[in-house]
């Protein structure tokens, strides 16, 4: 059922500082921040061969990732996101074995406009699982 590793997010207080360690200590691809307002985030992109790592700091007052951002002030990495074929089929796959989707299981269009779930972590060796249909 999953797919390619879509990409790793790392949750951080300060994505200019985290930006420069990609650009500038790693000499990787780093694309310009963009607001999404929509999901209480601002984002950088760090191209790679084969994913991408997602910068992420929050944004606004109700931010999703504040509590983590205020828990991991180093910055720390936040998801997994894994391309699935078909999110709906991947859904049923997860419940059925016993697993649990976050947020009532709804899938939502995500930061990159696709559909997303994400699974409860207690259920995924301990880290938050983002699947998108690819
Ligand atoms: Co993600």
């Amino acid at each position: 059922m999953l797919g390619r590793l879509a990409h790793v997010a790392i949750a951080v207080a300060d994505l200019d500082a985290a930006s420069e360690v990609y650009r500038s200590r790693l000499g990787a691809t780093v694309s310009a921040p963009r607001a999404l307002p929509e999901h209480g985030v601002r984002v950088v992109l760090v191209d790679l061969p084969n994913t991408r790592i997602e910068l992420m700091a929050p944004l606004g007052e109700d931010s999703p990732i504040a509590k983590f951002v205020a828990a991991h002030p180093r910055g720390a990495v936040h998801h997994l996101c894994f391309e699935v074929d078909d999110i709906l089929a991947a859904r049923q796959r997860v419940t059925e074995a016993g697993g649990h989707v976050l947020g009532g299981g709804c899938p939502m269009p995500g930061a990159h406009g696709k559909s997303v779930l994400f699974l409860d972590p207690r259920d995924c060796a301990g880290v938050l699982i983002e699947l998108e249909e690819a």
